[in-house]
């Protein structure tokens, strides 16, 4: 099997990490070497020091896009999982990586700030952390994302479950037949998008 780069972009909090480990799971289950570059991993390793500046996630995004080139080309699946508030950097990564699947997490801020695990909106509403994504910094939405999850009307599982079909779709991954929670209609949504992104 030929690697691929299965990329999370989204706001903090709209379940980029957790799809990102649940996708990990089932690829080692079906024997695929796997690797997950998470943001804030990341930011305690590879791209330690480094700060929420538009420079400095610049070069955290343009790093994990790196290591992802590096593990595709050696035919690991990569699992990039970080904010990547920057359509032109994510493009950058497309085009080096090539086999790139762009998963948008998208979740309403409204929600987010209710969600809140870490507290952070609360601070950043407060503006005791500045350049907070989404709160007073930007986040660019991908304009041909291959999958759009939308954490707060599906369940882990669904979303999972669109992401795995979309790649067998894609060819990316081999079909199994076990497509797990998933409405029979959710099928052409993804065949559609497909299609219209000229994969299919
Ligand atoms: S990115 O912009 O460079 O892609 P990354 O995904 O690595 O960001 O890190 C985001 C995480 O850092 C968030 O989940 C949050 O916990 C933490 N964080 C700290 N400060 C900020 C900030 N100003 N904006 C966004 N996230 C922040």
């Amino acid at each position: 099997m030929k690697g691929f780069t299965l990329w999370f972009t989204g706001l903090s909090g709209a379940g980029k990490t957790t799809l990102a480990n649940r996708c990990e799971e089932i690829f080692l289950e079906r024997g695929m070497k796997v690797e997950v570059l998470d943001g804030d991993v990341v930011r305690t390793n590879l791209s330690k020091g480094l700060g929420f500046s538009k420079e400095d996630r610049d070069t955290n995004i343009r790093r994990i896009g790196w290591v992802c080139h590096i593990l595709t080309r050696n035919d690991v699946v990569a699992i990039g999982a970080a904010i990547s508030p920057y359509q032109a950097i994510r493009d950058e990564n497309r085009k080096m990586i090539g086999r790139f699947v762009e998963v948008y997490c998208r979740c309403p801020i409204e929600v987010l700030k209710k969600r809140d695990p870490k507290g952070m909106y609360e601070k950043a509403l407060r503006g005791e952390i500045k350049g907070f994504t989404g709160v007073d910094d930007p986040y660019e939405p991908p304009e041909k994302p291959e999958i759009v999850i939308e954490s707060d009307k599906e369940t882990v599982d669904q979303s999972v479950a669109k992401i795995i079909r979309t790649l067998e779709l894609m060819g990316y991954i081999p079909s199994t037949g076990e497509v797990g929670d998933y409405a029979p209609a959710e099928e052409e949504k993804i065949k559609e998008r497909l299609r219209d992104l000229g994969y299919i």
